[in-house]
């Protein structure tokens, strides 16, 4: 193993210190062989550039057409925003990568990643709940719905969904930032995550991956569980009263519930399986960073016919 390392002219008091030698880290990125590499490559920039036109088309469809001014479509909106940006932090670092030899990344930026990732993370949990609630609210309460979920509710929403992100991220990295990096620093992975990194810290970091298992894992586990248990009560609800508008919302569910899988499935193995499979982690990440910020349009679009007639308007 070539060290790589570049360690700065450390004085006495800032080597005593618990200060960290590491500026910067090396990513071993997703495989060595250069015919998988060069499909890996077209395969993460065709998805990429998905992930942007499709995105940004959603945010664009429903800001501009007023027939989809409704919580459904505003959180949908914010829901691709978060997908976006969520993809942003890993992929196009990732992309350019690819056929560097060493793969580096400052400190700085390594922090900026986790921190990124776990705030963008941290919303997107919260909408998915919040648009499990609004299809509650519609399906189960419909004479209610809009004294429920009026305009300062949506944006009630959206700004606790920032606001979590914010304080699930700055608790994480709270105890990350004055770990002692003394030597090792090869991240096996594509991006920088707590789970990876602490490996790397001089320091028994036995009591760090009880905490993010306490703080990542227990999160997406108990949202996981809260929506499929939402889900499950929508689901048993339409089916025992069927009309002609409960296909319409089973279809929606359905999307809904293909996101949320696809969503917590890799993020509940990361965080919150005990026994994580290292080199099977590092593709499941694959999955948050391009195959759901793409499928959120794909899913919502391609099967919602308002949606669809409003991308049409918005073509004229
Ligand atoms: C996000 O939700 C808020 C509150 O409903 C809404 O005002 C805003 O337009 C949404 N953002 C986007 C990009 O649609």
């Amino acid at each position: 193993m070539k060290v790589t390392t570049e360690i700065i002219s450390w004085n006495e008091t800032q080597s005593e210190s618990n200060y960290s030698m590491v500026t910067e880290f090396i990513f071993l990125g997703l495989s060595n062989s250069r015919e998988l590499q060069i499909f890996l490559f077209v395969f993460f920039f065709v998805f990429y550039v998905g992930i942007v036109f499709g995105n940004l088309l959603i945010v664009l469809t429903v800001s501009f057409d007023s027939h989809l001014h409704s919580p459904m479509y505003f959180l949908l909106a914010n829901l691709s925003l978060i997908d976006l940006s969520l993809s942003s932090v890993t992929a196009p670092k990732m992309i350019a990568d690819f056929f560097r030899k060493r793969k580096v990344i400052s400190f700085k930026g390594c922090l900026t990643q986790i921190f990124l990732l776990h705030f963008f993370g941290g919303s997107e949990l919260v909408i998915l709940i919040a648009m499990a609630f609004d299809r509650y609210v519609a399906i189960c309460k419909p004479l209610h719905y809009t004294t429920i979920m009026c305009g300062n509710v949506c944006i009630g929403i959206v700004s606790a969904a920032w606001g979590t992100g914010f304080l699930h991220s700055v608790s994480q990295l709270a105890f990350a930032v004055n770990l002692p990096f003394c030597g090792p620093n090869e991240v096996d992975s594509f991006y920088c995550d707590l789970p990876r990194v602490i490996k790397l810290a001089c320091t028994d970091t036995y009591r760090l991956d009880i905490m993010v298992i306490a703080n990542s894992g227990v999160l997406t586990v108990c949202s996981f569980v809260l929506l499929i248990i939402s889900y499950t009560i929508i689901l048993a609800i339409i089916l025992r009263r069927p009309s002609d508008r409960s296909s319409k919302a089973l279809s929606t569910l359905t999307a809904h519930i293909t996101v949320v899988l696809l969503f917590f499935g890799p993020c509940i193995f990361i965080y919150a399986w005990p026994f994580p499979i290292r080199s099977l982690d590092k593709f499941l990440a694959v999955f948050y960073s391009v195959v759901t910020p793409l499928l959120n349009p794909v899913i919502y679009t391609l099967r919602n016919k308002d949606m669809k007639t409003a991308m049409r308007r918005l073509k004229k």
